[in-house]
């Protein structure tokens, strides 16, 4: 799909960060917007900076946590009144947080709420909105991993279990429903986009959306990577992050890895795989994250 004009995109956690973005650039380009998130007001935000820079459009949002399969099929119901249509061409999985670090010191609770979220997010959005995209003419599924969906870490001593189990789940099943596109319908392509550190505010995100519940650990950690300043010290802003998104669908890459360190990370874990859980390939990894100064690696 090389042009986004006149069609309809559907964008889960489109209030902020890289779904903000999206929408924004999708709607410069003529692209009809549909966004869901669990913040009502920032939402109103961002479709209200569309409407004023992109008054031909028409851009729609809903209130839905993607961390509920029912809360999504009601989204893609809204989406087909709302939008008075049977098909939608572009669906991005977009909405994510982190927590549930430790199998040992988070909740389960806080666990199952990311895992819920950043997997079954993508999974029940892509089950309720493939039949609509399986009736446009050309359609697109971009479902967002992470480098976290090819490296499961934050640093030797920092456990990340649940977004890491979760992100290889969604690069897992982005990549088997290649085949599956292909022969069941091949006017559908698909993407999984892999970013490195972008600079948004998912981390004050997570602190309002998970379960931050009565273990200090999983807050501490949350605050401690909110305290490094994780929006500033990124090598790449949510805009650019957003740009490179497009730019890999309209080349229907079906990786689309953003940020330098992004595709530094992913050479170094395929050169040194053994080495890179552990201390003789953290100077490696910090290499790849290099540029970004103090990293959440640094903590
Ligand atoms: N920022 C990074 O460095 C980075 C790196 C790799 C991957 N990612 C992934 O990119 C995606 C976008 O993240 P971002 O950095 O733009 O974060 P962000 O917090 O800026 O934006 C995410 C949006 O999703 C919404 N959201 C959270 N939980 C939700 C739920 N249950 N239902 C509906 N909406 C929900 C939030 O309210 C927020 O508006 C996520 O999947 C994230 O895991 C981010």
């Amino acid at each position: 799909m090389d042009d986004f004009s006149e069609k309809l995109a559907v964008i889960t956690g489109g209030a902020n960060g890289m779904g903000r973005e999206l929408a924004i650039q999708l709607a410069a380009e003529g692209c009809d917007v549909a966004i869901c998130d669990l913040s009502e007001d920032d939402m109103a935000n961002t479709a209200a900076h569309i409407r004023e820079h992109s008054a031909d459009i028409r851009i729609t949002t809903h209130v839905a946590d993607v961390g509920s399969e029912e809360a999504i099929l009601a989204f893609r119901d809204q989406v087909m009144e709302q939008h008075d249509t049977d098909h939608v061409e572009l669906v991005f999985n977009n909405a994510g947080i982190s927590g549930g670090g430790s199998l040992f010191d988070s909740s389960r609770e806080a666990w199952d709420r990311t895992f819920n979220i950043v997997w079954g997010g993508v999974y029940w959005g892509t089950r309720a909105f493939l039949p609509l995209l399986t009736q446009a003419e050309e359609g697109h599924l971009i479902n967002t991993s992470s480098v976290n969906g090819f490296w499961a870490s934050l640093g030797p001593e920092r456990p990340h279990t649940a977004y890491s189990a979760a992100k290889f789940a969604v690069k897992g099943f982005t990549e088997a429903l290649i085949a599956d596109l292909r022969m069941h319908a091949p006017h559908v392509g698909v993407s999984v986009v892999m970013p490195g550190h972008i600079g948004t505010k998912i981390v004050e995100s997570s602190m309002r959306h998970g379960v931050i519940g009565d273990l200090a650990a999983e807050e501490k950690a949350l605050l401690e990577l909110a305290a490094g300043d994780f929006e500033a010290n990124a090598l790449t802003t949510a805009a650019d992050a957003a740009t490179i998104i497009l730019d890999g669908v309209r080349a229907n890459q079906w990786r689309i890895l953003v940020g330098p360190d992004a595709v530094a990370l992913d050479e170094v874990v395929r050169r040194i795989p053994q080495d890179v859980y552990g201390p003789d390939g953290l100077e490696e990894i910090m290499a790849a994250f290099g540029a970004t100064g103090e990293t959440v690696l640094d903590k």
